[in-house]
């Protein structure tokens, strides 16, 4: 069946709905999302979203931050119009109704994260992305406009490929007309037709056995823009938060925000002595790179399987109030944070690479816009600046919102489009092949493609990949596509990509940590 819409989105976090409510005056907006609607990274963002709010601090500042973290990688065009562009955008998600936490002189509380040279996190307690979300879902549901399909898993951007016209990467031609969306409550999978496309599906933190991402975190978005030939780039970079909850079995990892680090907590190695002095000068608000790899050579010698975070010398009464949700999530596990270290780990979290758009959130095809965790946009270089990301998300929204809804004007539907062609395939016989499989990624992924990296680890992950790729490839062309095949057929897309991308990179750089350069990185 075919469904036509004037603006397609694919995804329902921050990203996707911000730019929803701002093209929803322009025509009619379908948002298809493959779970509830709220489910989505956004969703449990902690820390807060970054900007410049206070009299001390200053867009240079801010930019200068963001520029630091990247290691020379991130594009300084972009970098200024985010940050310049950063407070219009807030306000505006204040005006929506997001609460963001007052002090008690009513001014907003703004936390300190790691590589940040002043306070400029605006949070919602240890929840921000709750409320934000909880806000923008709101609006969205009131608008008439407004279509939300959930459980609907987009399978694959329809380009002229499916209309049996060859296209390369190398000819830069390619033009979206929509996407092939399964509902996963019915098993159909109808052809939604748009004049434009957005993709917001976010990450893929599980493409490694340990991780603080939700479910639906698994690279949809950036591998069906690779398998159309639309340029992906920076995958190397995948940042790994230094502390998630060391909880074996629970599957996502729970996050303990940076900002405890920035009231004041401490790392501890598990005889009990701070570290982090030897490593940094910055100690524990070290940027993201430096903490997570300092934990991790931690754990190498000696042999352990966490560190501590002590906050048993903080002012308990105002932890309690800032982060409710961690203080009682310790409690639930019996860790009273007051008297005891909560043991933390590090953990994949977030993709600085992705599909490349420009300053609009356009992508390398026409009518194909991208933005929030799955695009590539040049902020966040070869490592993201903690809570640059909601940042990101918003300005890009505004700014592929105002492109797009210019564009719709000279497009028109292509009602050429064939349906969706499953023609000699049949229900998988047992899932197992699936689940096993995606397991054996993850630990392939996690094993030789983590926080430290050499050529011989990776060149021994892409042999490894390559015989799940091939038997997927082979399942997936005589199954009937479920979600579940896709995801991890998705996913391998990712972990190749990210595979290839860090062997191309000769050089240690933000997240890109290899045995074989750390000469070259103490020459520079
Ligand atoms: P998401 O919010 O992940 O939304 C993706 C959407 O796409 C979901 O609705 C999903 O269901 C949908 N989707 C995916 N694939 C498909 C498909 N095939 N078909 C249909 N729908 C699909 N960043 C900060 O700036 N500050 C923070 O404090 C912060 N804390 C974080 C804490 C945690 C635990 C995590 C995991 C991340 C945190 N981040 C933080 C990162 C930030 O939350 C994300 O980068 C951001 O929310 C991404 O927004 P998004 O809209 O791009 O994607
Ligand atoms: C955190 O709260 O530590 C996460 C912030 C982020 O990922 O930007």
């Amino acid at each position: 069946m075919k469904h036509n819409s004037d603006f397609l989105i694919l995804g329902s976090g921050i990203a996707g709905l911000t730019y929803a409510l701002k093209v929803a005056p322009f025509g009619k907006v379908t948002i298809v999302t493959k779970e509830s609607p709220e489910e989505s990274s956004t969703k449990y963002a902690q820390g807060g979203i970054a900007a410049v709010w206070n009299e001390g601090d200053n867009f240079e500042k801010h930019i200068k931050d963001t520029l630091e973290c990247g290691g020379g990688l991130c594009n300084e065009k972009v970098v200024e119009m985010v940050v310049r562009e950063s407070t219009e955008r807030i306000k505006e998600l204040i005006d929506w109704g997001t609460k963001f936490d007052k002090n008690e002189e009513g001014e907003y509380d703004l936390a300190k994260e790691g590589g940040h040279s002043e306070h400029r996190v605006l949070h919602h307690k240890d929840i921000t992305g709750w409320e934000i979300e909880r806000t923008l879902l709101k609006k969205v549901h009131k608008h008439p406009n407004i279509t939300v399909l959930d459980h609907h898993c987009a399978l694959e951007v329809i380009t002229q490929h499916h209309l049996g016209r060859e296209i390369t990467r190398a000819t830069m031609d390619m033009e979206c007309y929509g996407a092939y969306v399964l509902n996963t409550k019915t098993g159909a999978i109808d052809t939604y037709l748009s004049k434009t496309t957005l993709m917001a599906t976010g990450g893929a933190g599980h493409a490694y056995a340990t991780t603080t991402n939700p479910l639906i975190a698994t690279g949809d978005g950036i591998a069906m823009a690779y398998r159309a030939k639309i340029t992906v780039n920076d995958m190397e970079f995948i940042q790994f938060h230094p502390t998630s909850l060391y909880n074996p079995g629970e599957y996502p990892s729970f996050l303990i925000t940076e900002a405890i680090r920035g009231f004041g907590a401490k790392l501890r190695n598990k005889k009990g002595k701070y570290f982090m002095k030897k490593y940094d000068s910055r100690e524990e608000l070290a940027p993201r790179d430096i903490v997570a790899r300092s934990i991790d050579n931690e754990l190498k010698i000696h042999g352990d399987d966490y560190v501590y975070l002590d906050c048993t010398h903080l002012d308990m009464p105002k932890f309690i109030e800032h982060f409710p949700n961690i203080h009682s999530k310790c409690l639930s596990l019996g860790i009273d944070p007051a008297k005891d270290f909560i043991p933390v780990v590090p953990a994949a979290h977030y993709l600085c690479g992705g599909i490349q758009v420009d300053e609009h959130g356009l992508t390398s095809a026409k009518n194909l816009y991208a933005i929030g965790e799955c695009s590539c946009t040049g902020l966040h270089g070869a490592n993201r600046l903690a809570s640059n990301s909601l940042l990101e998300a918003v300005v890009f929204a505004h700014r592929a919102a105002l492109h797009s809804s210019e564009q719709i004007k000279n497009t028109k539907i292509n009602k050429a489009v064939p349906e969706w062609n499953d023609e000699g395939t049949e229900a998988p016989e047992e899932m197992i092949l699936i689940t096993q499989s995606l397991k054996e990624v993850k630990m392939i992924m996690s094993s030789y493609v983590g926080i430290v990296r050499s050529n011989i680890r990776l060149q021994r992950a892409l042999d490894r990949l390559e015989i799940i790729y091939q038997e997927t490839e082979a399942l997936y062309k005589k199954t009937t596509a479920s979600k579940e095949l896709c995801e991890m057929r998705n996913l391998i897309n990712v972990a190749y990509l990210i595979i290839k991308f860090a062997s191309l990179r000769h050089e240690n750089v933000g997240l890109h940590y290899s045995l074989d350069y750390i000469k070259e990185t103490a020459r520079k």
